[in-house]
Protein backbone atom coordinates (compact mmCIF):
# COMPACT_ATOMS: atom_id res chain seq x y z
CA UNK A 1 0.00 0.00 0.00
CA UNK A 2 0.96 3.30 -1.13
CA UNK A 3 0.40 7.03 1.17
CA UNK A 4 -0.62 8.75 -2.45
CA UNK A 5 -2.26 11.86 -0.55
CA UNK A 6 -3.19 12.98 2.87
CA UNK A 7 -4.82 15.99 4.29
CA UNK A 8 -2.44 18.25 3.84
CA UNK A 9 -1.39 20.88 1.27
CA UNK A 10 1.45 22.20 -0.65
CA UNK A 11 1.44 25.19 -2.74
CA UNK A 12 1.00 24.94 -6.42
CA UNK A 13 4.44 25.59 -7.77
CA UNK A 14 6.09 25.17 -4.69
CA UNK A 15 5.71 21.30 -4.47
CA UNK A 16 8.38 18.86 -5.05
CA UNK A 17 8.42 14.91 -5.28
CA UNK A 18 10.64 12.57 -3.20
CA UNK A 19 12.23 9.40 -3.73
CA UNK A 20 11.11 7.49 -0.19
CA UNK A 21 14.56 7.22 0.75
CA UNK A 22 14.82 5.55 4.48
CA UNK A 23 15.78 8.47 6.72
CA UNK A 24 18.26 6.09 8.81
CA UNK A 25 19.44 6.27 12.42
CA UNK A 26 22.76 6.33 11.73
CA UNK A 27 22.94 10.11 10.44
CA UNK A 28 21.58 11.07 13.87
CA UNK A 29 24.34 8.97 15.93
CA UNK A 30 27.10 7.91 13.90
CA UNK A 31 30.71 9.78 13.57
CA UNK A 32 30.85 8.32 10.10
CA UNK A 33 27.99 10.73 9.13
CA UNK A 34 29.53 13.60 11.02
CA UNK A 35 32.69 13.88 9.91
CA UNK A 36 31.05 13.08 5.98
CA UNK A 37 29.08 16.14 7.34
CA UNK A 38 32.08 18.17 7.73
CA UNK A 39 33.57 17.71 4.32
CA UNK A 40 30.70 17.26 2.13
CA UNK A 41 28.30 19.38 3.16
CA UNK A 42 29.33 22.49 5.68
CA UNK A 43 31.55 23.93 3.18
CA UNK A 44 28.64 24.17 0.50
CA UNK A 45 26.61 26.42 1.81
CA UNK A 46 26.21 30.13 3.30
CA UNK A 47 26.49 30.49 7.46
CA UNK A 48 24.73 33.02 8.94
CA UNK A 49 27.75 34.52 11.12
CA UNK A 50 26.61 38.26 12.55
CA UNK A 51 24.09 41.04 12.23
CA UNK A 52 25.47 44.53 10.58
CA UNK A 53 24.86 46.37 13.38
CA UNK A 54 27.88 44.64 15.43
CA UNK A 55 29.98 45.59 12.31
CA UNK A 56 29.89 49.78 11.99
CA UNK A 57 33.20 50.82 12.22
CA UNK A 58 36.39 49.78 10.44
CA UNK A 59 37.98 47.46 12.65
CA UNK A 60 34.89 46.27 14.31
CA UNK A 61 35.11 42.17 14.67
CA UNK A 62 32.55 39.30 14.99
CA UNK A 63 33.38 36.07 15.51
CA UNK A 64 32.10 33.12 14.81
CA UNK A 65 32.71 29.66 15.98
CA UNK A 66 31.63 26.79 14.00
CA UNK A 67 32.31 23.12 15.28
CA UNK A 68 36.38 23.22 14.93
CA UNK A 69 36.05 26.26 12.46
CA UNK A 70 36.69 29.87 13.45
CA UNK A 71 35.69 32.49 11.22
CA UNK A 72 35.93 36.45 11.77
CA UNK A 73 33.97 39.59 9.78
CA UNK A 74 35.65 42.39 9.73
CA UNK A 75 34.40 45.62 8.84
CA UNK A 76 36.51 47.58 6.00
CA UNK A 77 37.21 51.33 5.56
CA UNK A 78 35.47 51.18 2.76
CA UNK A 79 32.28 50.19 4.43
CA UNK A 80 32.24 46.64 3.47
CA UNK A 81 32.32 43.42 5.55
CA UNK A 82 35.18 40.93 5.26
CA UNK A 83 35.43 37.31 6.72
CA UNK A 84 39.01 35.40 7.28
CA UNK A 85 39.45 32.03 8.77
CA UNK A 86 40.64 33.13 12.82
CA UNK A 87 44.00 31.31 12.20
CA UNK A 88 47.42 33.07 12.49
CA UNK A 89 49.57 32.39 8.77
CA UNK A 90 52.51 31.90 10.97
CA UNK A 91 52.32 28.84 12.67
CA UNK A 92 48.56 28.63 12.92
CA UNK A 93 47.43 30.31 16.28
CA UNK A 94 43.39 31.18 17.10
CA UNK A 95 43.56 35.18 16.51
CA UNK A 96 40.38 36.04 17.51
CA UNK A 97 39.78 35.12 20.88
CA UNK A 98 36.75 36.81 21.93
CA UNK A 99 33.07 36.73 20.38
CA UNK A 100 33.40 40.70 19.37
CA UNK A 101 36.32 42.86 19.18
CA UNK A 102 37.31 46.73 17.82
CA UNK A 103 40.75 46.86 16.95
CA UNK A 104 43.10 48.99 15.25
CA UNK A 105 45.26 45.75 14.35
CA UNK A 106 44.64 42.23 14.59
CA UNK A 107 47.48 41.19 17.38
CA UNK A 108 48.22 37.15 17.01
CA UNK A 109 48.82 36.32 20.69
CA UNK A 110 52.06 33.66 19.97
CA UNK A 111 54.67 36.03 18.26
CA UNK A 112 53.51 39.16 17.95
CA UNK A 113 52.45 39.60 14.13
CA UNK A 114 50.11 42.34 13.38
CA UNK A 115 47.18 42.34 10.33
CA UNK A 116 45.37 45.32 9.08
CA UNK A 117 41.24 45.30 8.86
CA UNK A 118 42.12 44.30 5.42
CA UNK A 119 43.87 41.36 6.57
CA UNK A 120 47.63 42.30 5.36
CA UNK A 121 50.21 41.74 7.48
CA UNK A 122 51.55 45.00 8.39
CA UNK A 123 54.35 43.93 11.43
CA UNK A 124 56.21 41.25 12.45
CA UNK A 125 59.24 40.36 14.47
CA UNK A 126 62.43 39.84 13.16
CA UNK A 127 61.56 41.23 9.33
CA UNK A 128 65.07 40.86 8.53
CA UNK A 129 65.32 37.15 9.82
CA UNK A 130 62.79 35.24 7.12
CA UNK A 131 64.54 33.93 4.03
CA UNK A 132 61.88 35.25 1.86
CA UNK A 133 62.79 38.76 2.74
CA UNK A 134 60.34 41.04 5.16
CA UNK A 135 56.76 39.59 4.82
CA UNK A 136 54.96 42.32 5.38
CA UNK A 137 52.66 43.39 2.43
CA UNK A 138 52.80 40.26 1.06
CA UNK A 139 51.13 37.70 3.56
CA UNK A 140 47.55 37.85 4.06
CA UNK A 141 44.80 36.31 6.39
CA UNK A 142 43.09 33.79 4.07
CA UNK A 143 39.96 35.24 3.38
CA UNK A 144 36.53 33.29 2.27
CA UNK A 145 33.25 34.90 0.63
CA UNK A 146 31.21 36.86 2.65
CA UNK A 147 28.00 38.89 2.63
CA UNK A 148 24.99 40.44 3.12
CA UNK A 149 21.05 40.13 3.73
CA UNK A 150 18.99 43.02 4.94
CA UNK A 151 20.65 43.05 8.54
CA UNK A 152 22.31 39.99 8.13
CA UNK A 153 26.19 39.01 7.69
CA UNK A 154 26.76 35.58 5.73
CA UNK A 155 30.36 33.71 5.05
CA UNK A 156 31.04 30.43 2.88
CA UNK A 157 33.65 28.76 2.22
CA UNK A 158 33.27 27.45 -1.32
CA UNK A 159 33.96 29.65 -4.69
CA UNK A 160 31.58 27.43 -6.30
CA UNK A 161 28.23 27.99 -4.22
CA UNK A 162 25.81 30.53 -5.91
CA UNK A 163 26.34 33.67 -4.86
CA UNK A 164 24.03 34.38 -1.07
CA UNK A 165 20.90 35.99 -2.84
CA UNK A 166 20.61 33.29 -4.91
CA UNK A 167 21.07 30.88 -2.52
CA UNK A 168 18.81 32.41 -0.43
CA UNK A 169 16.24 31.99 -3.40
CA UNK A 170 12.89 32.71 -3.22
CA UNK A 171 13.27 34.47 0.57
CA UNK A 172 14.63 37.91 -0.54
CA UNK A 173 11.77 38.46 -2.56
CA UNK A 174 9.17 37.06 -0.76
CA UNK A 175 10.43 38.49 2.71
CA UNK A 176 11.05 42.12 0.96
CA UNK A 177 7.88 43.41 2.27
CA UNK A 178 8.47 43.36 6.02
CA UNK A 179 12.02 45.81 5.02
CA UNK A 180 13.90 43.54 7.47
CA UNK A 181 17.13 46.07 6.63
CA UNK A 182 16.55 48.28 9.87
CA UNK A 183 15.42 45.51 12.14
CA UNK A 184 16.79 45.00 15.62
CA UNK A 185 18.10 41.54 17.28
CA UNK A 186 17.24 42.45 20.55
CA UNK A 187 17.66 38.70 21.64
CA UNK A 188 20.77 36.34 21.00
CA UNK A 189 21.05 33.58 23.00
CA UNK A 190 22.48 30.18 22.68
CA UNK A 191 22.70 26.87 24.60
CA UNK A 192 25.09 23.67 24.43
CA UNK A 193 22.47 20.76 23.78
CA UNK A 194 22.62 17.11 24.29
CA UNK A 195 21.14 15.68 20.50
CA UNK A 196 22.07 15.93 17.16
CA UNK A 197 21.70 19.35 15.22
CA UNK A 198 19.32 17.62 12.44
CA UNK A 199 16.80 16.73 15.82
CA UNK A 200 16.04 19.95 15.59
CA UNK A 201 16.30 20.60 11.70
CA UNK A 202 13.39 17.58 11.37
CA UNK A 203 11.26 19.40 14.41
CA UNK A 204 10.86 23.04 12.57
CA UNK A 205 10.16 21.03 8.96
CA UNK A 206 7.07 19.70 10.49
CA UNK A 207 4.08 21.21 12.49
CA UNK A 208 2.89 17.83 13.15
CA UNK A 209 4.19 18.38 16.53
CA UNK A 210 1.85 21.72 17.80
CA UNK A 211 -0.82 20.32 19.26
CA UNK A 212 1.08 17.65 21.35
CA UNK A 213 4.27 19.97 22.31
CA UNK A 214 2.70 23.21 21.68
CA UNK A 215 -0.70 22.85 23.12
CA UNK A 216 -0.80 26.81 24.17
CA UNK A 217 -0.18 28.16 20.67
CA UNK A 218 -3.69 26.80 19.38
CA UNK A 219 -6.01 29.98 20.74
CA UNK A 220 -4.28 32.45 18.26
CA UNK A 221 -2.28 30.44 15.55
CA UNK A 222 -4.32 27.65 13.03
CA UNK A 223 -1.98 24.67 12.65
CA UNK A 224 -5.12 22.80 11.24
CA UNK A 225 -5.24 20.70 7.81
CA UNK A 226 -5.40 21.97 5.42
CA UNK A 227 -5.48 25.62 6.29
CA UNK A 228 -1.40 25.45 6.72
CA UNK A 229 0.17 25.67 3.38
CA UNK A 230 3.61 24.24 2.74
CA UNK A 231 6.35 24.82 0.13
CA UNK A 232 9.10 23.40 -1.13
CA UNK A 233 11.19 25.30 -3.17
CA UNK A 234 14.09 24.72 -6.50
CA UNK A 235 16.61 26.02 -4.53
CA UNK A 236 16.31 23.66 -1.16
CA UNK A 237 14.65 25.74 1.53
CA UNK A 238 11.10 25.00 2.61
CA UNK A 239 8.57 27.31 4.06
CA UNK A 240 4.80 27.38 6.01
CA UNK A 241 2.21 29.50 5.92
CA UNK A 242 0.68 29.18 9.27
CA UNK A 243 -2.81 31.42 10.00
CA UNK A 244 -1.93 33.60 12.63
CA UNK A 245 -5.02 35.69 14.70
CA UNK A 246 -6.82 32.74 14.39
CA UNK A 247 -7.21 29.58 16.60
CA UNK A 248 -7.02 26.12 15.42
CA UNK A 249 -9.54 24.69 13.82
CA UNK A 250 -8.27 21.11 15.24
CA UNK A 251 -10.28 22.17 18.58
CA UNK A 252 -13.86 24.09 18.40
CA UNK A 253 -13.73 27.69 20.01
CA UNK A 254 -17.29 29.47 20.49
CA UNK A 255 -15.81 32.76 21.34
CA UNK A 256 -12.68 34.64 20.84
CA UNK A 257 -10.19 32.93 23.07
CA UNK A 258 -7.22 34.82 24.75
CA UNK A 259 -4.96 35.60 24.45
CA UNK A 260 -6.25 36.37 21.09
CA UNK A 261 -8.86 38.55 22.58
CA UNK A 262 -6.50 40.64 24.26
CA UNK A 263 -4.40 40.97 20.86
CA UNK A 264 -7.60 42.28 19.11
CA UNK A 265 -8.68 44.83 21.75
CA UNK A 266 -4.83 46.28 21.32
CA UNK A 267 -6.58 46.77 17.80
CA UNK A 268 -9.59 48.17 18.93
CA UNK A 269 -11.24 45.46 17.87
CA UNK A 270 -14.09 44.25 20.19
CA UNK A 271 -14.12 40.01 20.35
CA UNK A 272 -17.41 39.76 21.99
CA UNK A 273 -18.86 40.92 18.41
CA UNK A 274 -17.54 37.60 17.38
CA UNK A 275 -19.22 35.57 19.38
CA UNK A 276 -19.90 32.28 17.53
CA UNK A 277 -17.34 32.90 14.31
CA UNK A 278 -14.20 34.01 16.07
CA UNK A 279 -12.47 32.80 12.71
CA UNK A 280 -13.50 36.11 10.77
CA UNK A 281 -11.54 38.20 13.47
CA UNK A 282 -8.36 37.66 11.14
CA UNK A 283 -9.99 39.39 8.64
CA UNK A 284 -11.19 42.48 11.06
CA UNK A 285 -7.80 43.02 12.54
CA UNK A 286 -5.70 42.96 9.01
CA UNK A 287 -8.22 45.77 8.76
CA UNK A 288 -7.80 47.77 11.87
CA UNK A 289 -4.06 47.47 11.08
CA UNK A 290 -4.09 49.09 7.98
CA UNK A 291 -5.79 51.55 9.31
CA UNK A 292 -3.92 52.12 12.73
CA UNK A 293 -0.50 51.31 11.99
CA UNK A 294 1.01 53.57 10.58
CA UNK A 295 -0.48 56.12 13.14
CA UNK A 296 1.03 53.46 15.77
CA UNK A 297 4.85 54.05 14.23
CA UNK A 298 4.67 50.40 11.85
CA UNK A 299 5.94 51.78 8.67
CA UNK A 300 6.09 48.54 6.90
CA UNK A 301 2.66 47.60 7.36
CA UNK A 302 1.71 49.17 3.89
CA UNK A 303 4.52 47.25 1.96
CA UNK A 304 2.85 43.65 3.66
CA UNK A 305 0.15 41.72 2.25
CA UNK A 306 -2.53 40.94 4.17
CA UNK A 307 -0.94 37.49 4.37
CA UNK A 308 1.99 38.97 6.31
CA UNK A 309 0.41 41.10 8.54
CA UNK A 310 -1.43 38.57 10.72
CA UNK A 311 0.23 35.40 9.60
CA UNK A 312 3.13 33.40 10.14
CA UNK A 313 5.88 32.82 7.52
CA UNK A 314 7.95 30.15 8.78
CA UNK A 315 11.40 29.54 6.44
CA UNK A 316 13.34 26.42 6.93
CA UNK A 317 16.50 27.07 4.91
CA UNK A 318 18.84 24.44 3.74
CA UNK A 319 20.42 23.31 6.20
CA UNK A 320 20.28 24.68 9.30
CA UNK A 321 18.48 28.03 9.79
CA UNK A 322 15.05 28.82 10.63
CA UNK A 323 13.38 32.43 10.49
CA UNK A 324 10.06 32.89 11.44
CA UNK A 325 7.96 35.93 10.41
CA UNK A 326 5.34 38.27 11.74
CA UNK A 327 4.70 41.69 10.97
CA UNK A 328 6.56 42.84 14.51
CA UNK A 329 9.27 39.91 15.19
CA UNK A 330 11.67 38.16 13.19
CA UNK A 331 12.65 34.69 15.09
CA UNK A 332 15.87 33.11 14.11
CA UNK A 333 16.54 29.81 14.98
CA UNK A 334 19.63 27.81 14.01
CA UNK A 335 21.29 24.54 15.54
CA UNK A 336 25.49 23.71 14.51
CA UNK A 337 27.14 20.58 14.83
CA UNK A 338 29.27 19.50 17.87
CA UNK A 339 32.99 19.37 16.39
CA UNK A 340 33.41 15.52 17.30
CA UNK A 341 30.08 14.16 19.18
CA UNK A 342 27.23 13.48 16.74
CA UNK A 343 24.95 13.55 20.09
CA UNK A 344 25.60 17.13 20.60
CA UNK A 345 24.61 20.62 18.99
CA UNK A 346 24.45 24.23 19.74
CA UNK A 347 20.86 25.96 19.75
CA UNK A 348 20.85 29.56 18.79
CA UNK A 349 17.94 31.78 19.06
CA UNK A 350 17.76 35.44 17.99
CA UNK A 351 15.24 37.36 17.67
CA UNK A 352 14.83 40.88 15.54
CA UNK A 353 12.34 43.64 15.99
CA UNK A 354 11.39 46.51 13.84
CA UNK A 355 12.60 50.15 15.38
CA UNK A 356 8.77 51.13 15.94
CA UNK A 357 9.44 54.86 17.00
CA UNK A 358 8.08 55.39 20.36
CA UNK A 359 8.56 52.03 20.90
CA UNK A 360 11.04 51.51 23.89
CA UNK A 361 10.49 47.82 25.22
CA UNK A 362 9.56 44.58 23.02
CA UNK A 363 8.02 41.16 24.13
CA UNK A 364 10.52 38.66 23.20
CA UNK A 365 10.35 34.73 24.38
CA UNK A 366 11.89 35.21 27.28
CA UNK A 367 9.87 38.00 28.54
CA UNK A 368 10.12 42.06 27.82
CA UNK A 369 13.61 43.60 27.22
CA UNK A 370 14.51 46.88 25.92
CA UNK A 371 14.06 47.63 22.08
CA UNK A 372 17.77 47.61 21.72
CA UNK A 373 20.62 45.77 19.94
CA UNK A 374 21.66 42.41 22.28
CA UNK A 375 20.00 44.05 25.06
CA UNK A 376 19.84 39.95 26.16
CA UNK A 377 22.85 38.00 25.24
CA UNK A 378 24.15 34.96 26.39
CA UNK A 379 25.48 31.20 26.20
CA UNK A 380 24.07 28.35 28.24
CA UNK A 381 24.00 24.45 28.82
CA UNK A 382 20.66 23.44 27.93
CA UNK A 383 18.52 21.88 30.93
CA UNK A 384 20.58 24.03 33.20
CA UNK A 385 17.23 26.05 34.38
CA UNK A 386 17.48 28.71 31.74
CA UNK A 387 14.91 29.46 29.56
CA UNK A 388 15.79 29.67 25.27
CA UNK A 389 12.60 30.83 24.85
CA UNK A 390 9.14 28.83 26.11
CA UNK A 391 8.56 27.51 22.51
CA UNK A 392 12.13 26.46 21.93
CA UNK A 393 12.12 24.86 25.16
CA UNK A 394 9.40 22.67 24.14
CA UNK A 395 10.94 21.95 21.01
CA UNK A 396 13.84 21.21 22.79
CA UNK A 397 12.53 18.95 25.51
CA UNK A 398 11.83 16.50 22.89
CA UNK A 399 15.73 16.30 22.06
CA UNK A 400 17.13 14.60 24.31
CA UNK A 401 14.53 11.04 24.17
CA UNK A 402 14.10 11.67 20.29
CA UNK A 403 18.43 11.10 20.37
CA UNK A 404 18.32 8.42 23.11
CA UNK A 405 15.42 6.23 21.01
CA UNK A 406 17.36 6.89 17.51
CA UNK A 407 20.06 4.71 18.97
CA UNK A 408 17.66 1.87 19.38
CA UNK A 409 18.25 -1.46 16.88
CA UNK A 410 14.43 -1.58 17.20
CA UNK A 411 14.46 1.70 15.44
CA UNK A 412 14.06 0.83 11.31
CA UNK A 413 13.67 4.59 9.73
CA UNK A 414 10.68 7.20 9.94
CA UNK A 415 7.20 6.80 9.30
CA UNK A 416 6.12 10.18 7.97
CA UNK A 417 2.88 11.82 7.38
CA UNK A 418 2.11 13.67 4.04
CA UNK A 419 2.19 16.91 6.15
CA UNK A 420 5.80 16.16 7.16
CA UNK A 421 7.25 15.94 3.51
CA UNK A 422 9.63 18.32 4.03
CA UNK A 423 11.80 16.06 6.21
CA UNK A 424 11.41 13.72 3.82
CA UNK A 425 13.20 16.03 1.48
CA UNK A 426 15.56 17.49 3.95
CA UNK A 427 17.00 13.81 4.23
CA UNK A 428 17.05 13.26 0.48
CA UNK A 429 18.61 16.25 -0.45
CA UNK A 430 20.90 15.56 2.18
CA UNK A 431 21.63 11.78 1.10
CA UNK A 432 22.81 13.53 -2.36
CA UNK A 433 25.04 15.66 -0.56
CA UNK A 434 26.44 13.64 2.04
CA UNK A 435 26.71 10.29 1.15
CA UNK A 436 26.32 10.98 -2.73
CA UNK A 437 22.76 8.91 -3.49
CA UNK A 438 20.19 7.76 -2.02
CA UNK A 439 19.39 5.37 1.18
CA UNK A 440 17.17 2.30 0.27
CA UNK A 441 13.82 2.98 -0.16
CA UNK A 442 11.75 2.96 2.98
CA UNK A 443 10.04 -0.68 3.27
CA UNK A 444 7.53 -0.40 6.14
CA UNK A 445 4.42 0.39 6.39
CA UNK A 446 4.07 0.64 2.50
CA UNK A 447 6.97 3.15 1.84
CA UNK A 448 7.37 6.72 2.01
CA UNK A 449 4.60 9.13 0.54
CA UNK A 450 6.47 9.46 -3.27
CA UNK A 451 3.19 11.80 -4.37
CA UNK A 452 3.03 15.16 -5.06
S1 LIG B 1 51.54 31.82 15.44
FE1 LIG B 1 50.87 33.84 15.17
S2 LIG B 1 52.62 35.02 15.38
FE2 LIG B 1 53.34 33.01 15.57
FE1 LIG C 1 7.97 23.47 17.68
Amino acid sequence: MNIEKGISRYSEGFDQEVRGDTITADRYTSKEWLEKEFANLWPKVWHLGAVTAELEEEGDIVRHNFANESVIMVKQADGSIRAFYNACPHRGNRLVLGDVAAVDRIVCSYHGWQFDPAGTLVEVQDADDFPGGNPCGKVHLTELRCETWGPFVFWCMDDDVPPLLEWLSPYPERLEGYGLENWVRVLNISADAEFNWKIIRDNFNESYHLPTIHPELATFINDGLPDTVFEMYDSGHNAMWMKGHQATTRQHFEAVPTPLDEIARQWDVDPDEYEGRPAEIREAIIEAKRRLGPGRGFTNYHQMSDQQLVDYFHCTMFPNLTLTMSPEQCQILRTEPHPTDPAKCVFQHWCLYPPVEGMETVVTPVGELPLRHDAEARHSVYGDGQSLGFVADQDLSIGTTQQQGLNSRGFKGCILTHQEKRIQRFHELLNDIVLGGPTEPQQHFGGMDKAK
